[in-house]
């Protein structure tokens, strides 16, 4: 199969996404542009182009898909109950980086939910999906369009490396504004549980109710209630380690590396870290120190870097959990397999 690449800004892409709309209804599969990361769609309506992305991707078959729709009224046709919590979240924070999961309507194949009672909803921000969805007519199945195991793609590009012959279009948006996927949450029982930290930050629903981390996705070994957490995901070729905490120590320990010739070391690292790193050092750097959406832009490109270039032993300097930065760490943990090493002041 070739895969077309179709620009979003191209002056006839309004025709363009008419036909893209039917490629969709017909049971095809389009890569499409998000605020958070890049998306592999198909009919969410459908069983067999829930299957098919499934095998686009190779992901297992129980890793249920978000669906993506247009607005709150498309929202309200695949959700067999929706609480006034739910519906004011919808309000307040659609489109954008935020998914809800919710008791699902019959319409939603099994295939799309992985086999729960429950679908996981979302309403993007990006233009060319917003024309994507009203063209196609029906919500839209989404899971990253990345290969199962790599690092989520963040630009047009990225999804072509990955899935290039494996579907009919990708639309190119450009990169990815925040770089980081949606916050996924429950609303069950009338507080908030976070399935998933992402692009909205966990400070950002504390107004609304009480909000808890679901304690499954804290260690390797718990039981998450997204069954995509329970998987090794972005795992870079060579291994990672993390330093964060405080910030003198934290960069002393990241230097130290930098002196050592045993093997070849891979940095990503802030800036300020970098300027003091060898000259001939490998690295990629994700931003001034601090500057978590800068962080959150370039995680995941970073990640493919050391992939590109490769080192023995990748050695990263992270950020705290606060705001974003909780989605960032929670990424970095499960790209290192939980090697974060917390240097605390003294
Ligand atoms: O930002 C995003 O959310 C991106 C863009 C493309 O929208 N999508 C994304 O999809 O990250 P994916 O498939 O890579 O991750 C979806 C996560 C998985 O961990 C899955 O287990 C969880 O959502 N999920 C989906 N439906 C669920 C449900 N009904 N209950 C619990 N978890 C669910
Ligand atoms: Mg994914």
């Amino acid at each position: 199969m070739k895969t077309v690449m179709i620009s979003a800004d191209a002056e006839d892409f309004e025709e363009k996404v008419q036909e893209l709309g039917a490629v969709i209804r017909r049971g095809g599969l389009v890569g499409f542009p998000t605020e958070t990361v890049y998306g592999l769609g198909g009919n969410a309506l459908d069983a067999e182009a829930a299957k098919k992305i499934y095998a686009a991707k190779g992901r297992p078959s129980d890793n249920p898909l978000i669906v993506h729709v247009a607005d709150a009224a498309q929202a309200e046709t695949l959700a067999a109950e929706l609480s006034p919590l739910e519906r004011q979240l919808m309000r307040d924070f659609w489109p954008g980086p935020l998914t809800l999961v919710v008791p699902k309507k019959p319409v939603v194949p099994a295939e799309t939910s992985g086999g729960l009672d429950t679908v996981a909803l979302r309403c993007p921000v990006h233009p060319a999906v917003q024309a994507l969805i009203r063209a196609a007519g029906v919500p839209i199945a989404g899971p990253s369009a990345n290969l199962s195991g790599q690092p989520s793609p963040t630009s047009a590009e990225d999804v072509m490396r990955d899935l290039g012959g494996r579907i009919d279009a990708i639309i190119d948006g450009g990169p990815c504004r925040i770089g980081v996927e949606s916050t996924i949450i429950s609303c069950a029982g009338g507080r908030i549980t976070i399935y998933r930290p992402g692009g909205l930050p966990k400070e950002a629903l504390e107004a609304y109710a009480p909000v808890d981390i679901d304690p499954g996705i804290r260690s390797g070994s718990g039981h998450p209630k997204a069954p995509g957490m329970k998987y090794r995901h972005y795992a870079p070729s060579a291994p990672l380690t993390v330093y964060t905490g405080d910030a003198a120590k934290t960069e002393a320990a990241i230097l130290s590396f930098g002196e050592k010739k045993d093997k070849t070391y891979g940095f990503f690292v802030s800036a300020e870290t970098a300027a003091r790193l060898p000259a001939d050092a490998i690295v990629f750097v994700w931003g001034r120190r601090g500057d978590q959406q800068s962080m959150a832009h370039r995680l995941f490109e970073g990640l493919h870097y050391f992939n590109a270039h490769p080192v023995d032993q990748i050695i990263g300097e992270g950020t705290d959990d606060t705001g974003i930065g909780l989605a960032i760490m929670n990424r970095l943990t499960k790209a290192s397999g939980y090697h974060i090493i917390v240097e605390n002041a003294k």
